[in-house]
């Protein structure tokens, strides 16, 4: 088992791939990129496309990336809403997901693991 900062946006492919070949379980932490990509336009649109919130379709997508998302939120709701993801990205748009760059974290990059504070 290995926790990786994987999320739509930030899918590194060359160590995911090794860790498929190995037998490594990936665990992906921060999957809603910290909450940032809850803003982020071509996201949202894919989100919208599928009939889902943006938090729903980054889980989907890790699991999607045969990764264990681990989301974090202190809304019931949200935690609710974030377990009802039954549903499938295509090949096209989960290419589209891996191609982007969501790893501006803007006012969220304060988090230790990214500020480096
Ligand atoms: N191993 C490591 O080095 C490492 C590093 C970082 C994090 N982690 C772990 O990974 C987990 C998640 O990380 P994270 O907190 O950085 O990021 P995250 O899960 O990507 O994002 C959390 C943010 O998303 C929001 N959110 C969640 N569901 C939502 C929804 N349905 N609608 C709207 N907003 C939603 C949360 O706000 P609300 O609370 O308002 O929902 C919170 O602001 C944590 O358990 C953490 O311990 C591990």
């Amino acid at each position: 088992m290995n926790q990786l900062l994987v999320h739509a946006g930030n899918t590194p492919r060359e160590l995911l791939d090794h860790c498929a070949a190995t037998g490594i379980r990936v665990q992906a932490y921060s999957p809603i990129a910290h909450g940032a990509i809850l803003e982020h336009p071509e996201v949202a649109a894919m989100a919208e496309r599928h009939g889902v919130s943006v938090p729903q379709l980054c889980i989907r997508c890790t699991l999607q990336l045969d990764a264990v998302p681990l989301p974090k939120t202190a809304n019931p709701e949200h935690m609710r809403a974030n377990a009802e993801v039954d549903f499938e990205i295509t090949g096209e748009d989960m290419a589209a997901l891996e191609r982007l760059d969501a790893r501006d974290y803007g006012e969220h990059a304060a988090f230790p693991v990214y500020s480096g504070k």
